[in-house]
């Protein structure tokens, strides 16, 4: 067997955010699932994540609190960790860029390795300066109309409506987001990441990229088609990796710089934490490792063009094998902002949901390829008509009528029927589509094959109808129901990376029928897995349904 493995990082949140479900559906969610499909399946990956520190949103944040950004780093960097995990969204390794051990020397080495090839310029240009606040203003301290697509609220460098990124000197209207006055051009001194020296390479290595989602692979090729620009890498601000040079005192790298690299310093820090210190250098350069970054549309650019570039510059480790990127999830139709109030956060969804209802409820409508809506009648109406009506019936009326007419134990005389053949079948196509969906990260797709097998399940019971031959052909009975333990067990196991709490909880229902899941779930249909005559353990109502709750049905109406 060839060996795999793969390493999967989820976009470092800004440590000035609580996750919203928008962020979820679209990148922590899939990462997670995506992770525990592949362990499931024998292959060893790791999951990287952490906090992205050093954004100037995280300066304004603490500006407006009266407080430092050290101060805001360590507190959000709690919630993320804690809303994360109530999810149970499980990183191997969850760090910050402004904490973590060797990051910013890494960052440096990036800095110079690139700046080594004579790929990173120097120039004095002219940036924004805001009297009144008596600062430069860098990115997001700016806004403005885009002068590419003209939207209104364009930030600093780059525009929300349009996907576009542009210096910031070309921005139509400025005005400086602390108070709101006029910022005038003023003279600095900056270092440029020579992009244009990347574009054969970058469109040569695009253009192999068999099987990526459209939306990265052809806008990042319209990009580098149209010329890449030299992008300005330093800031004039003082929180952030310091620019290693010593001409550039009182200049930081640019966030989007730094916040990459971060996946590399944290892996490195997580297996110094192991106490396997040189174990990281081969997850970043080996053949055998596929690299999967998981992210948002917004962050196409960033991880399709230029991070590839400084990983070319620097030249040690690899380019990433996929770069799932979603689109993104809206709220009732519009886009989630915490300061319009719109959305929901994890925390709140929790205090009345468990996690895995809303985790299906969020694959199953999973932005990918469009953007989708989250509405409180679609949550209820997909958790009871899916998960309760489909896969928790499907598994109670088998192990009721198991329990009592075979004493909750799996019956004999399953391997010699043609029902049998037929549902290991079954199981079986179902099991090889869940498959070839996960490795291409269709999520939503996977988890479409999992109920609709159970949908077959109830369907296959229906027609068997074993309550009429329980008295006139005992064992056949007996063997029908067994062929259909085994289709309620494949779904179990199918549910694991998607919901891994009551999964789990239904999967321990074959405890002593079947062997592990882990073990059994590449056997899936092709063989007879549950043991005759092995005791049942049911589980209970696994999927209740759901009624909205007064606050819900008000937001929903
Ligand atoms: O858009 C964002 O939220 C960024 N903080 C994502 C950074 S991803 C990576 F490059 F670190
Ligand atoms: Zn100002």
């Amino acid at each position: 067997m060839t060996s795999r493995r793969v390493l999967i990082t989820a976009a470092l949140p800004y440590a000035n955010n609580h996750p919203h479900l928008g962020h979820i559906a679209g990148v922590y969610l899939p990462a997670d699932t995506y992770n525990r499909y592949l362990r499931l399946v024998g292959i060893e990956t790791i999951f990287i994540c952490g906090s992205d520190d050093h954004g100037v949103p995280i300066t304004i944040s603490a500006q407006k609190e009266n407080s430092t950004p050290q101060e805001v780093v360590k507190r959000y960097r709690a919630i993320q960790e804690r809303g994360f995990s109530s999810l149970g969204i499980t990183f191997d390794h969850y760090s910050g860029t402004s904490t973590c051990e060797g990051h910013q020397e890494l960052a440096q080495e990036f800095f110079h390795k690139i700046r080594e090839r004579g790929d990173i310029e120097e120039k004095v240009t002219d940036q924004y300066r805001c009297a009144d606040c008596d600062m430069f203003l860098p990115d997001r301290y700016v806004e403005g109309v885009c002068p590419l697509c003209g939207a209104n609220d364009a930030r600093g460098d780059q525009c929300d409506a349009c996907g576009g990124a542009f210096e910031q000197d070309l921005l139509i209207e400025p005005r400086c987001v602390t108070c709101g006055s006029s910022p005038q051009l003023t003279s600095t001194r900056h270092w440029f990441f020579r992009l244009d020296r990347y574009e054969e390479r970058l469109e040569e290595w695009l253009e192999s990229r068999e099987g990526w989602r459209d939306n990265v692979r052809n806008f990042s090729r319209g990009i580098i088609r149209e010329g890449l620009p030299a992008r300005s890498i330093t800031r004039d601000l003082e929180w952030g990796v310091p620019v290693p040079l010593k001409e550039a005192q009182d200049k930081v790298l640019y966030v989007w710089f730094d916040a990459p690299i971060g996946y590399i310093s944290f892996t490195r820090e997580m297996f110094k934490e192991r106490g396997q210190e040189d174990e990281w250098r081969s997850w970043w350069s080996d053949e055998d490792v596929e690299i999967v970054h998981f992210l948002g549309k917004d962050n196409i650019i960033f991880h399709a063009v230029i991070w590839p570039s400084m990983l070319l510059g620097h030249g040690d480790f690899r380019l990433p094998s996929s770069i799932p990127a979603n689109e993104y999830l809206n709220f009732k139709g519009e886009k989630f902002s915490k300061s319009k109030g719109v959305g929901v956060t994890a925390e709140q969804i929790l205090e009345k949901f468990d996690a895995d209802r809303v985790r299906y409820y969020l694959t199953a409508i999973a932005p990918e390829g469009k953007d989708s809506s989250f509405t409180w009648e679609e949550f209820i109406q997909r958790n009871n008509d899916e998960l309760s009506d489909v896969v928790g019936n499907l598994a109670h009326r088998l192990l009721t009528f198991t329990a009592k007419n075979f004493d909750t134990k799996v019956p004999a005389g399953a391997e010699s029927s043609a029902f049998h053949d037929e549902v290991l079948r079954v199981v079986s196509s179902a099991r090889e589509e869940w498959s070839r969906s996960l490795e291409r990260q269709r999520f939503r797709e996977a988890l479409d094959r999992v109920v609709t097998l159970a949908r077959h399940g109830n369907r296959i019971f229906d027609a068997a109808a074993p309550w009429k031959s329980r008295k006139t052909d005992p064992e056949g009975c007996g063997g029908d129901l067994a062929a259909l333990l085994e289709l309620v067990h494949a779904v179990s196991v199918m549910l694991l990376p998607f919901l891994p709490v009551s999964a789990c909880k239904m999967a321990a229902t074959f405890s002593e029928a079947a062997a592990s899941p882990q073990e059994s779930v590449m056997e899936l249909g092709k063989v007879c897995q549950l043991q005759a005559g092995a005791t049942l353990f049911p589980q209970g109502i696994l999927y209740p349904r759901l009624e909205l709750l007064d606050e819900e049905e008000e937001s929903a109406s």
